[in-house]
């Protein structure tokens, strides 16, 4: 027994292969229960896929990298908590591919800043930030307020959403093109519709605008549902802090 464990520790490539072999054991066993236990990630109520408008506005808030400098993942900590509000939970995030945590905080986390302000707020933050915050570093987004946002392949975004383990059923994604529309025109026919497919989802016209929705609706109405679907007045926010 000695002996055989000295030729392996005198000989590089036999250490190496135990080395591997020990290292890819002890990853099995911690890393590939996660995949089959049903409580990896718990499951919180008033969660639901993004509807189609909500979706988009998230491809462009990912396409204009709003991520390098807001952060979507409030921590553990009293000073986020004051800040903040109830820390982040995984649950929240099952639904985001890939998620935005981000570690990078030159603006504040906007993991809740749904319903913090108004639509209009941040038709005009977003046009031009120092309008409202004069210190402000973030860069302005107008040009988002004369983009139509691209309605023809919504239900192809919501298929391959589907594919990754979103829950967006054939209803859904048939009328995800109509939905997008609806979504931003209160008084249009699919408006209802919308907010029956996806419970609690808000209609309105985000970025003041008549006609077709713009990438400015499409991202508030992103920014307006963040942090909003989980009813937060049921835990309490220390909880697992003492
Ligand atoms: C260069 C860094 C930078 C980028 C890029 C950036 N922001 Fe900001 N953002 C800030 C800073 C700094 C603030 C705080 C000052 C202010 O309110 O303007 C802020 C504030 C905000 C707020 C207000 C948050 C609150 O709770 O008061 C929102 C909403 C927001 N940004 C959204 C966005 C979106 C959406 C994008 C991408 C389209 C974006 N930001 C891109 C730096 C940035």
């Amino acid at each position: 027994m000695m002996f055989s464990h000295k030729k392996v520790e005198k000989n590089s490539i036999t250490m190496l292969i135990g080395i591997l072999l020990v290292v890819s054991i002890g990853g099995l066993v911690e890393i590939a229960p996660l995949f089959y236990l049903e409580s990896t990630i718990e499951k919180v109520k008033g969660m639901r896929p993004y509807t189609p408008l909500e979706l988009a506005g998230r491809n462009v808030y990912v396409r204009e990298g709003c991520y390098n400098c807001h952060s979507q993942m409030i921590r553990p900590f009293r000073d986020e908590l004051e800040r903040y509000g109830h820390y982040s939970l995984a649950a929240e995030s099952m639904y985001d591919h890939p998620f935005q945590w981000g570690s990078k905080r030159t603006g504040p986390d906007l993991a809740r800043v749904g319903n913090k302000y108004s639509d209009d707020w941040h038709r005009e933050h977003l046009v031009d930030p120092r309008a409202l915050v004069p210190e402000s570093v973030m860069p302005p987004y107008s040009f988002l307020m004369n983009e139509l946002v691209k309605t023809s392949d919504a239900s192809e975004h919501l298929k391959v959403n589907f594919m990754v383990g979103v829950p967006y059923t054939d209803d859904m994604i048939e009328n995800a093109r109509v939905d997008m529309e609806s979504q931003s025109d209160p008084d249009s026919d699919g408006a209802d519709a919308v907010m029956d497919r996806y419970p609690g989802a808000q209609s309105r016209n985000f970025d003041g605008q008549p006609g077709m929705p713009t990438e400015m609706d499409a991202l508030i109405a992103y920014l307006q549902v963040l942090g909003t679907m989980v009813d937060f007045s049921v835990y309490k926010a220390d909880e697992n802090l003492r």
